[in-house]
């Protein structure tokens, strides 16, 4: 697939307006997406969890305007306009709208919400652009009279079209996003090891995956709920001339291929040395930038230490993996949810602002929620 394929067909429904709601989750990178090149394309392969519970809903309306000068739309978050908001999706419909010709025959109005707490530090940039790519994607299915696909693309293909489509656009709004559209493991980026794997867009985690990953669980641990000091997109940006990019990028590349084999064979130990190693290689970028920055907070660390001292003392296999941010993912088996949630409450709660974390476990991705198809 190139980006050729993503340039639809002549629309032959002329629809006036409409409505269409989708839900979508956000996910957890456990080899993580840390430098890009030009138009959203990654540096290195990522494979994510996606979330079960950490969700933005999103419902596009539309209504034919009648000029077709330029972008025209509204954002609401909970009911309040957003105008904070405008110039990401700006940016995000710039860059789509080769794709989705119909962007400036209507004004938009995009009502969001998210599951999770406002400003609770977890990045609504994945589900929220996943959510707004499927709308849009509704719309250009109305506009087509029910098909997506171009020709060069076979019938038999049309679901995969979809969300391949979908997953195509949430990327060039934000990287992560691309992630988040199926479950229960996503991979964005070329790799060897996976076979349909692209920079354009996300795949299903093709191979065969070890019982003891089904169900895994996530607690995140909100540990700052402020501002970030610098964002994901600069972040990214300063790994133009890094002096240990070039070698990171490889890292990540083979990581790939080494969790592929440890998602089959269920290596619990080798799991966590690879997701942990991840997460602190991801925060050592950031330190090592120029300018240099540090997103974890004490907390952060006084977690990871009492994570690592659990595990000594109790044999367990939870373990942990950081965003770009100071809020800690807290990663288990289904089978010790009880052992590690109560050692949460004792030990972990005192170092989460407020005392607040979110219990999740991995999804399946997207669902349509709208009333009228
Ligand atoms: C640390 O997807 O937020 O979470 O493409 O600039 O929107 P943009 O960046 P974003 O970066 C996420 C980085 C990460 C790791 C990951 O999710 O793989």
């Amino acid at each position: 697939m190139t980006e050729q394929n993503f340039i639809p067909k002549p629309y032959t429904n002329s629809i006036q307006q409409g409505r269409y709601t989708w839900s979508s989750p956000s996910n957890i990178a456990l080899v993580k997406y840390w430098g890009k090149k030009k138009d959203q394309i990654p540096e290195n392969p990522s494979i994510s969890f996606t979330l079960n519970n950490c969700k933005t809903t999103t419902t596009l309306s539309f209504s034919k305007k009648t000029d077709k000068e330029a972008f025209s739309f509204e954002v609401y978050l909970d009911g309040e306009k957003k105008e904070s908001f405008k110039s990401k999706i700006e940016t995000f419909f710039n860059r789509v709208e080769v794709y989705l010709p119909f962007l400036k025959a209507y004004h938009f109005k995009i009502e969001t919400s998210n599951t999770f707490p406002h400003s609770s530090g977890i990045a609504s940039s994945a589900s929220g652009m996943s959510a707004l790519a499927l709308c849009l994607m509704s719309v250009e299915k109305a506009l087509l009279g029910g098909s997506v696909i171009p020709s060069v693309v076979e019938e038999s293909q049309a679901e995969t079209y979809f969300i391949q489509k979908a997953s195509f656009l949430a990327r060039l709004g934000s990287g992560s996003a691309c992630r988040s559209l199926e479950g229960d493991l996503v991979v964005w980026g070329k790799s060897e090891a996976i076979e349909g794997s692209s920079d354009l867009f996300g795949v299903k985690f093709p191979h065969q995956v070890h019982e003891v990953f089904k169900n895994y669980q996530d607690t995140i641990l909100l540990v700052d709920k402020g501002e970030k000091v610098v964002s994901s997109t600069v972040g990214h940006n300063l790994m133009h001339g890094h002096p240990f990019a070039q070698e990171r990028f490889k890292q990540a590349d083979k990581n790939l291929k080494t969790i592929t084999e440890i998602l089959k064979s269920g290596d619990l130990d080798a799991f966590i040395a690879l997701v942990e190693s991840e997460a602190l290689t991801l925060h050592a970028m950031m330190m090592t930038s120029m300018p240099y920055f540090i997103l974890m907070k004490p907390n952060t660390l006084e977690i990871i230490n009492k994570i690592w001292a659990f595990r000594k003392e109790t044999g367990s296999k939870v373990c942990f993996t950081l965003d770009a941010g100071a809020n800690v993912h807290v990663l288990y088996p289904e089978n010790e949810t009880n052992l590690v949630l109560n050692f949460i409450k004792d030990e972990l709660v005192a170092f989460c602002q407020k005392g607040q974390y979110i219990v999740d476990k991995i999804g399946f991705g997207a669902q349509e929620l709208s009333i009228y198809k």
